[in-house]
């Protein structure tokens, strides 16, 4: 009975003009982040990849992160194509702040209860379309979202190191063995750096402009994988970041901002999110949130203090019930203490998305991308949707524009065949219960 299946499935699709192999099929996906490289970090180091690739591929000049300049927000926003207020992965750090609970960042890696929110990323998505998805120490990549689970994942151990340059490599390979051997359709690949020497040292330092030559190496090798494994023809490449970096505590110029300073932390606060850069949030004690906010108002120069309802709308934050009744962000360059001095940091993110420091880089090649393509800035919301066509599934909803990015797209991206991924399952579909109806 199968060999009957096949042969009349083969018989129908010959009278039926073009066989399954011409019809549209979508390339792969490879969407590559690296965790805080600024949109010019290429600009004062030598790149010769990275260079090859703005003739062959598209260059954003650079591109918009979502307001909130942290890693897990932000690379949340990436796979989901919403705001912060939306997904509600406000923090790198799952919090509580009935119980005061704290949990790390990479402990938050682990936890479902942090990320799964309503809002489905893109893995889950394309799986229910059918597609094999795989994240290598993407963050959100770990957990359930309605109790599904991603086909493949890892998560980054605690501890391990970030910078070694033979794991990079690896892990390419890694990746490249589950597309070319295991047929994944879309993986998403993390990398810790430039992220950890911009905290470090800071960004203007030698040791920066090394990791980003390493990096640059990275690509080199990655191009010449995808090469190996014949899938230059077949897979898309998307290369970004999450934030970018700043030097803070440049002494010459800055007052450190102190909470204690102005505010009883004790008697007035309930719960807070302080210490962890230029962004805060607190938690007054019941009735205590206008004595809170007049006392910090105009504590300091460098500090702005919002209630959560005069949070600005394009902020895309201030829906969120995480979101706690006092937001304060910094100045650029100054940290949000509490107490003491605690931060040892030289370089952080958390500041404004408008400031040029904050912005993400943005590249992308393959067989779909317009070679030599230079694109204007764009929020980061929009890669989404771009990622949702370049794959042939059908987007959630979601706060981006393709229109901010179709132009990267080779001209007759829309003209390879008569129908999508969908239409070709659906019409399989239709075939196998005709034929098994009639057999
Ligand atoms: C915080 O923890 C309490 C007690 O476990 C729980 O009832 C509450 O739902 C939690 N709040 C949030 C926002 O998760
Ligand atoms: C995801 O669900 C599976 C199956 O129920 C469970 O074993 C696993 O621990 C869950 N993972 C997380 C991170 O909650
Ligand atoms: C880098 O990783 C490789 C492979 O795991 C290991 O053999 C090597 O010792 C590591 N190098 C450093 C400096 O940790
Ligand atoms: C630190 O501040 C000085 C004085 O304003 C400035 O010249 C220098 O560029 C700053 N350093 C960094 C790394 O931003
Ligand atoms: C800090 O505040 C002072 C006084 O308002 C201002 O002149 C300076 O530009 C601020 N610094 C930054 C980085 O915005
Ligand atoms: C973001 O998209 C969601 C889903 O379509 C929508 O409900 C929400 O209003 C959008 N946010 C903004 C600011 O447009
Ligand atoms: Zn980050």
């Amino acid at each position: 009975m199968k060999s009957e299946l096949v042969l009349v499935l083969a018989l129908f699709l010959s009278v039926n003009g073009k066989p399954l192999s011409e019809r549209r099929t979508y390339n792969k996906l490879l969407l590559i982040s690296f965790d805080g490289f600024r949109w010019d970090y290429d600009q004062d180091v030598d790149t010769p990849n990275l260079d090859k690739l703005v003739k062959e591929g598209v260059k954003a000049k650079y591109i918009n992160p979502p307001a909130l300049t942290m890693t897990s927000p932000s690379h949340f926003t990436t796979i989901t194509g919403r705001w912060i207020e939306d997904h509600g992965v406000v923090h790198n750090l799952m919090f509580n702040d009935t119980t005061g609970l704290r949990v790390p960042h990479k402990a938050t890696l682990k936890k479902s209860e942090w990320w799964d929110n309503g809002v489905l990323p893109l893995w889950i998505t394309a799986q229910k379309q059918g597609l094999k998805t795989a994240s290598f120490y993407y963050p959100g990549g770990g957990v359930n979202y309605s109790g599904q689970a991603v086909n493949r994942f890892l998560v980054e151990n605690h501890g391990s190191p970030d910078d070694n340059e033979t794991e990079w490599q690896q892990n390419i390979d890694t990746v490249m063995g589950w597309f070319a051997k295991e047929d994944f359709d879309f993986v998403t690949l993390y990398y810790g750096e430039p992220d950890n020497v911009g905290h470090a040292v800071g960004p203007e330092t030698h040791e920066r402009r090394k990791i980003i030559e390493q990096i640059d190496r990275t690509i080199g090798y990655l191009r010449e994988s995808i090469h190996k494994n014949a899938l230059t023809d077949h897979l898309n490449v998307i290369l970004t970041s999450d934030h970018g970096m700043t030097t803070i505590k440049n002494a010459t110029e800055v007052k450190e901002i102190v909470l204690a300073n102005y505010i009883s932390l004790l008697k007035l606060t309930r719960f807070d999110l302080l210490d962890y850069g230029g962004f805060g949030m607190i938690t007054p004690r019941e009735g205590k949130e206008q004595e809170v906010y007049n006392a910090l108002k105009n504590a300091h120069p460098n500090l702005t203090v919002y209630r959560k309802d005069e949070l600005p709308e394009n902020f895309h934050m201030k829906k969120h019930a995480r979101i706690q009744p006092i937001v304060l962000l910094a100045d650029l360059g100054f940290n949000i203490n509490s107490r003491l001095i605690l931060d040892i940091n030289k370089g952080d993110h958390g500041f404004s998305s408008e400031e040029m420091d904050m912005k993400m880089f943005f590249r992308a090649f393959g067989p779909d991308f317009s070679p030599n393509f230079l694109a204007e800035p764009f929020d980061s919301v929009s890669i989404y949707p771009l990622m949702c066509k370049l794959l042939g599934v059908v987007p959630e909803a979601n706060n981006g524009s393709l229109s901010d990015t179709k132009g990267m797209l080779v001209d007759n991206f829309d003209a390879g065949g008569s129908s999508g991924r969908i239409q070709v399952s659906f019409t399989l579909l239709v075939v196998s219960t005709v034929i098994l109806t009639l057999i």
